[in-house]
């Protein structure tokens, strides 16, 4: 995501398509996270995918942001149709701008976003919650 010059990224799993026109998309998002208040501010986000050999860039978005674009400096980048970050590695990309947050009771947000921009990098199956071998859960 983007805001005011500053950029961040995160982990993600909690993704799924929620309309065909448009193009939605619902990601659920920490509260506490420094992502959400940047989407909140920034309303715009990429959704980058990543190959089956990427275990290790997942596993470094996954540690909080200690100072906002920190998580970025590492990992090659470029400035998407929104601004938000295209992952010059990924292997498949959507760029959203959000059109709504939800879920007013929960510890995390959800965002939905509109799909403006997408990309493919690399024709490649992706990494999948199960390849990691980890979960997301309470
Ligand atoms: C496998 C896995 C999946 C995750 N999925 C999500 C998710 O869908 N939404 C979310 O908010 N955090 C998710 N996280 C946690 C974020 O990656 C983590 O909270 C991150 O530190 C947030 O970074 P930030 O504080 O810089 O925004 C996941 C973590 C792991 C290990």
């Amino acid at each position: 995501m983007s805001h005011d010059g500053q950029l961040n990224a995160f982990t993600a799993s909690w993704l799924t398509q929620v309309s065909f026109t448009p193009p939605l998309v619902a990601l659920g998002v920490r509260k506490d996270s420094h992502s959400l208040v940047m989407l909140q501010r920034g309303r715009v986000f990429t959704v980058n995918l990543l190959g089956k050999e990427q275990k290790p860039v997942a596993e470094h978005f996954v540690k909080p942001a200690t100072t906002i674009g920190e998580k970025l400096k590492d990992v090659p980048y470029r400035p998407g149709k929104t601004g938000a970050p295209v992952l010059t590695d990924a292997i498949a990309f959507f760029e959203c701008e959000v059109r709504e947050i939800a879920n007013q009771h929960g510890d995390h947000a959800l965002v939905i976003g509109e799909v403006v921009e997408a990309g493919v990098h690399r024709d490649e199956p992706s990494l999948t919650l199960m390849d990691t071998g980890w979960h997301y859960g309470g």
